[in-house]
This record gives structure tokens, sequence and C-alpha cells, in this order.
């Protein structure tokens, strides 16, 4: 055996670096998996995935409710003017919202607020920026007279349904043995059942069921921002949000930051107690990336600002440039895919009402 000269002892040297940096490779891998374990953990404790639908035993997801909901809530023909259905803010083809900063209702009057996804709002404890509704089908039925639809009173708006001849069977059938099915009830109940399908699934939630490669390492990075930033104080559950009220500028008043232009005093204008002050729900964050503008004016038209906007006068922090990447990167992964169904409008029946009484004269152009 030749002695080992200067080339073997640096091939021996070259092998040992080499199986050291394979060795701490390995070591810091792990690392990382327990990383990712404890961060999946953590994640289980404070989010959970989306049910199946959201009925409840008083509010249940029957088919013949669920048929007639998607079709009152695609129909035009009930509000004062005859232009207005849901579908007209709640549009699917923009994840359910009508991506205007504020909406405008019937005679095109301007609303007061930005309107948000009807997608998974069954989740919430209360529905409207200022949770002035109890639930989806307190809010459907409630629509009818509000600024949206714009009818004087119920039986105005129910005498609008009434006018189509196909839907009393529809009533009948999704509310059977009632004396009177066709009611403004039963309009919440029906439209309400119909939304309570409305779930939108996504990655997110095969991660939550396990499976963490379900997200790119830079989305689990940016749950990890989201989660050490102190977000999930309050966006948090299922929904990412809707769970409570909130003061919208803990640390300093939210319109410096965001330039509205009026100060709505959300909660307060439902209880008048000043402890609510421009206290809004927590809205949830699913889908978020698909429904700018933000906030409950729709004052801010892009996500990374809004993200900025929140750690500040929420959490009096400072994102820098790559911490607000994450966050929406994290925020990305919450886009579900649509119900099934959603993005096509179903047939409805015919008939319909002559030129409403109530709508301003139209002049005549001869
Ligand atoms: C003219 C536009 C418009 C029409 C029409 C309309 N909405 Fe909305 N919707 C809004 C706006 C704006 C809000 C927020 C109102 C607020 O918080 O003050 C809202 C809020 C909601 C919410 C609450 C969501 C949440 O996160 O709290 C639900 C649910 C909803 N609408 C369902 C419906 C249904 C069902 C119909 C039809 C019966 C309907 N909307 C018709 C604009 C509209
Ligand atoms: C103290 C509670 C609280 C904390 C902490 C908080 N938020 Fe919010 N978030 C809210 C409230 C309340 C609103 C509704 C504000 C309004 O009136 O428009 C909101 C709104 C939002 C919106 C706009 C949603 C929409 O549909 O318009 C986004 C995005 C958001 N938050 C992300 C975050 C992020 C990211 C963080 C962490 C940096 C965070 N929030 C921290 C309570 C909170």
């Amino acid at each position: 055996m030749r002695p080992l000269d200067v080339a073997d002892y640096t091939r021996i040297w070259i092998f040992c670096l080499v199986a050291v940096a394979i060795a701490a490779g390995l070591v810091a891998k792990s690392a990382l998996a327990m990383d990712d374990a404890d961060l999946l953990k953590e994640a289980r404790g404070l989010f959970q995935p989306l049910p199946k639908d959201m009925a409840t035993a008083e509010f249940p997801v029957t088919p013949e409710r669920v048929r007639l909901g998607r079709k009152l809530f695609f129909d035009p023909r009930i509000s004062a003017d005859g232009t207005v259905g849901c579908a007209r803010c709640h549009q699917p083809a923009l994840y359910a919202t009508d991506g205007l900063p504020k909406s405008v209702g019937v005679h095109d009057q301007p609303l007061p607020r930005n309107a948000p996804t009807v997608l998974n709002a069954g989740l919430y404890f209360k529905e409207h920026w200022d949770g002035r509704f109890a639930n989806v089908e307190e809010q459907a039925k409630q629509g009818l007279l509000g600024p949206g639809f714009g009818n004087p009173d119920f039986p105005t708006a129910m005498a609008r349904v009434k006018a189509i001849p196909g839907y009393a069977a529809m009533f009948q059938d999704a509310f059977p043995g009632e004396a009177d099915p066709l009611s403004e009830d039963n309009w919440g109940k029906a439209i309400g059942a119909y939304e309570r399908t409305l779930v939108s699934p996504s990655r997110f939630d095969d991660y939550l069921r396990g499976a963490p490669d379900a997200l790119s390492a830079a989305e689990r990075k940016g749950l990890r921002t989201f989660i050490e930033t102190g977000c999930v104080d309050c966006h948090k559950g299922p929904g990412l949000g809707g769970l409570g009220f909130r003061k919208f500028g803990v640390v300093s008043e939210y319109w410096k930051e965001t330039g509205s232009q009026d100060v709505d005093k959300g909660r307060f204008d439902v209880t008048n107690d000043p402890a609510d002050l421009y206290k809004f729900k927590v809205p949830g964050l699913r889908n978020v990336a698909m429904t700018p503008p933000y906030f409950h004016d729709g004052a801010v038209d892009a996500l990374p600002r809004a993200v900025r906007i929140m750690a500040k006068v929420q959490l009096d922090a400072d994102l820098s440039d790559p911490e607000v990447d994450e966050i929406v990167t994290f925020l990305g992964s919450l886009t579900g895919t649509l119900p099934e169904g959603f993005e096509r409008a179903p047939v409805l029946p015919a008939g319909g009402f002559g030129p409403p009484s109530s709508a301003p004269s139209r002049s005549r152009t001869r």
C-alpha cells in the first residue's frame, strides 16, 4: 500500500466536509419539518376547516329551499324598479361582491357601505358591518325593504313575488303544510338556505386537515407572520373573522390612514352606546384577495395597503415590505373554489308585474 499523498489527504478532507454538510442539512431539514409541524399544530388551534354547508337545526338546507332560494337570489323583479336582485351587488363573477367601493341600489341610489361577499357569510355571528342582523335569513328578509330593493313594505314586496306565477308551487314545496307559504319570512328562509350552501373551500382547508404541503413554503411563512404579528387576535375561526365586533382603529383613528371621506360610527349606529363607537364586525378573510376594494367603505383598493393599515391601526406595528408580502401571499391561499353552479344564473319562472307604480315616471322622448 502506497503512503497517502497530498491529493489523498485533500480527498479525505473533502469527503469529511461533504459528510458534515449533508448531516447538517439533514438536521436543519428535520428542524424545519418540526417547525412546520408546530406551525400546523398552532394553526389548527386557531382556525378550522370550512364545513360542507352552514345548515343549523333551526335553518336546515333542504333541496327545495335551496332551489327556490337560488332563483330568488338571482331575480331582479322583486325590487322597486325591477332591476336589482341580490346578484347585482353579490355577483358570482366577482366572488359575490360588486367590486365597487360602495354599492348602488334601486333608482341608482348610493348605499353607505361596501358590499361584503356572501360566500361563507352563514358562518358569521351576525350580518352586516355593524352586525344589525342576527343571521342570513333576517338579512335577506329585511333586504326587501332596504335601499337596495327599495320596497315600501312587505306586502308590496311579496305582491311582486306573487305576480310571478311559477313561484307559488316552489314556496309550497319548500315550506310544506304551511297555510300561507308565500311570506317574507319564507323569502328570508329560502334565500338563507341557499346562502348556507355557499361555502368556498381552499387549499388552506386541506392544510388544516393535516396536509402541510397543501400550502407552499412561502404561504406557510406568511401564515407564521400572520400569527406572530397578532392578526389572529381578531381574524380566527373557520372564516378568519366574523366572530365578534372590534374597534377599527384600536391605536389610531382609522380614517387618517384609510383616507375615508366620511367617518362611519359602525356598531354605534345600532346601539347608540358610546362604547360601540367605530366598532365593526371583524370581517372574514376567506377569498379576500378576490374582493377589493377593502374596508366597510371600500376606501382602500389594494390588499398590501389594507394589510399595512391593519397592522398599524389595530396592532401599532409597522410591517416591513417583505412582511406585508408574506401576509398577502398567505391570504392568497384563502381564495377558494366557487360553490358548484354559482357562476351560472338559474332560469327563472316567467312573468311579473308591469311598470312598478313606485318608480318615478319616465319622461318620454317623443
Ligand atoms: C344594492 C346592492 C345590494 C343588494 C341588491 C343586496 N346587497 Fe347584500 N349587501 C350590500 C351591502 C352594501 C352590504 C353591507 C351593508 C352594511 O353592512 O351596512 C351587504 C351585506 C350583505 C350580507 C352580510 C355579509 C356580511 O359579511 O355581513 C349578506 C349576507 C347579504 N348582503 C346578502 C344579500 C342578499 C341575500 C340579497 C338579496 C336579498 C342582497 N344581499 C342584496 C349590498 C347589496
Ligand atoms: C383588534 C382586531 C383586529 C386585528 C388585530 C386585525 N384586524 Fe383586520 N380587521 C378588523 C376589523 C374590525 C376590520 C373591519 C374594518 C372596517 O371597518 O372596515 C378588519 C378588516 C380587515 C381587512 C379588510 C377586509 C375586507 O374585506 O375589507 C383585512 C384585509 C384585514 N383586516 C387583515 C388583517 C391583518 C393582515 C391583520 C394583522 C396585521 C389584521 N387584520 C389585524 C379587526 C382586526
